[in-house]
């Protein structure tokens, strides 16, 4: 076990330095039926293409490669506002493809990057789900023989639409027959191409310069190249996949979403594997690299996303969402409760339907209720924002209490100000802290004052006006 994790490792360490991973992206996704380019689609929160590039970037390449054509200025901007999200460290090259007649052309369009190296990992812009353990191990056997090829091969339940792997009676690689091109014998076949392969550089060139274009959109196929090496005599290898899900490519929304709900179920099971209780694992939306403690109870409908961090024993009821957020452990968050980059310390309740807007930090116990919000404020250790309540801009010490529908008046139509509420202030029912404004410590704050000025320690503020009772000026009983 241990040598076997040992070697996991190491393989993810050891920079290959010959290979370089080629990303093609620049195809149309016309059946996206969408002016988003398909690479930048999002699957469990981040795009396509960064799961892509994540995955290339375990192998340690020396660079990796991405074709880019059809919507290209958005593709390129969008990778290098990721790149460091996503963890990418190697060198990232983009290469235009202008004719964009098929996959064989936009390898063609790489050829000056792809004579500096040995290797060449070419990956489809469209299969989300590819594990970089299967690359590693698809680039380890190639390693290991002397091939011009080797294709990662998966028998699938509905082949329609993959290009299909023709093998001869000895089970040696033949060909690749597109969709298009299949006859209705070849079409029954089961094992199609996932579109991830392994070349040897000079194989490749020596048969991107051989293609003719083919099919009735009259394109250049990458596939055909493997039959081409195969003659140069160079072996071509298939190698077989271990899980067909991982080849799946998106060319449609309904594929898009067949995507998201296989890689949210790889979440679901690996979070479970670590002790996590999930009482609906197909009805929870957890982004992949959320991290979540033992035994913490999530229920149906939550959305968990980002970079956000969850302790154990926690309980998460019903939709339920947060992104980019650090949650201690034994926090209860009801119902509806809604969390954006903000910090909850251990023992923390919220909800039902709290919000919490960004650069929100309660400490240790807080208490925020019922249509409460908020923003930028510390809510101090054990402190309670139980109902109906605004908090922007605030400071609030320990043991505060705030009464229900109280607000913080933060802004003046200009700026923001701040308010400071002292420990263990006690503020009563329907109070305006008109900001900047403080209240100090062990202070009262009389029901539905409008505070405008310092109320000193220990001390009563009262700022609302007296109540005025006008006798027969009522209704009338028997009008
Ligand atoms: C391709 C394979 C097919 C395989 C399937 C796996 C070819 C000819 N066929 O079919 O055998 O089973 O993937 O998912 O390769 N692209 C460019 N420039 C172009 C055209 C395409 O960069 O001019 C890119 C696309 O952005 C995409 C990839 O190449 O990422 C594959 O193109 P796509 O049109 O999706 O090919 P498929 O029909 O799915
Ligand atoms: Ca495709």
């Amino acid at each position: 076990q241990v040598r076997f994790f040992f070697r996991q490792e190491l393989n993810k360490m050891v920079a290959k330095k010959n290979l370089c991973v080629l990303i093609l992206a620049a195809g149309k996704g016309t059946r996206m039926k969408s002016p988003l380019p398909k690479p930048l689609h999002l699957v469990c929160g981040i795009p396509i293409l960064a799961h892509i590039l994540k995955a290339a970037q375990e192998l340690g390449p020396a660079a990796i490669g991405i074709v880019v054509g059809h919507g290209a200025d958005e593709v390129v901007s969008a990778v290098k506002a990721g790149l460091t999200d996503w963890g990418i460290t190697a060198p990232v090259v983009f290469i235009p493809q202008t004719d964009l007649s098929g996959s064989a052309s936009a390898v063609k369009a790489a050829v000056p990057l792809l004579q500096k190296f040995e290797t060449i990992m070419v990956l489809n812009g469209d299969t989300p789900l590819l594990k970089a353990k299967t690359l590693a191990h698809m680039a380890d056997v190639f390693e290991g023989g002397e091939m011009g090829a080797l294709v990662l091969g998966v028998n699938v339940p509905n082949p329609t639409g993959y290009g299909r792997i023709i093998r001869a009676e000895d089970g040696a690689f033949e060909k690749i027959v597109e969709e298009t091109d299949a006859d209705e014998d070849t079409k029954k076949i089961s094992e199609i191409n996932s579109g991830m392969y392994v070349f040897n550089s000079k194989a490749l060139q020596a048969a991107l310069i051989q293609l003719t274009p083919q099919g009735p959109k009259q394109e250049y196929y990458l596939t055909d190249t493997l039959a081409l090496i195969k003659e140069m005599q160079k072996p071509v290898l298939v190698f077989a996949g271990p899980d067909y899900r991982e080849a799946l490519g998106v060319n449609s929304k309904a594929q898009l979403a067949e995507a998201e709900q296989i890689m949210r179920d790889r979440v679901a099971s690996e979070l479970m594997d670590e002790g996590v209780t999930l009482v609906r694992p197909h009805e929870v939306f957890i982004d992949p690299g959320v991290k979540i403690g033992v035994d913490t109870f999530i229920c149906p409908g939550c959305y968990i996303c980002g970079k956000t961090v969850i302790g154990k024993n926690c309980t998460i009821e019903g939709n339920v969402y947060i992104k980019d957020s650090i949650i201690g452990d034994n926090v209860t968050l009801k119902m509806g409760t809604y969390i954006e980059e903000s910090e909850v310390a251990e023992e923390c309740q919220l909800g039902p339907y709290a919000h919490l807007r960004p650069k929100s930090v309660l400490k240790k116990g807080a208490k925020v209720g019922n249509f409460s919000e908020i923003k930028k404020s510390v809510i101090g250790e054990g402190s309670k924002v139980n109902h109906l309540s605004y908090i922007g801009d605030t400071q609030m010490g320990a043991g505060v209490n705030i009464g229900a529908g109280t607000i913080t008046c933060n802004y003046d139509g200009k700026n923001k100000h701040q308010t400071v509420i002292g420990d263990h202030a006690f503020v009563g029912s329907n109070v305006n802290f008109v900001a900047p404004v403080t209240v100090h410590e062990y202070t009262k704050i009389g029901a539905g004052s409008t505070i405008t000025k310092e109320v000193p320690a220990e001390s009563l503020a009262i700022a609302r006006s007296r109540q005025v009772v006008l006798e027969n000026k009522g209704i009338k009983k028997n009008d």
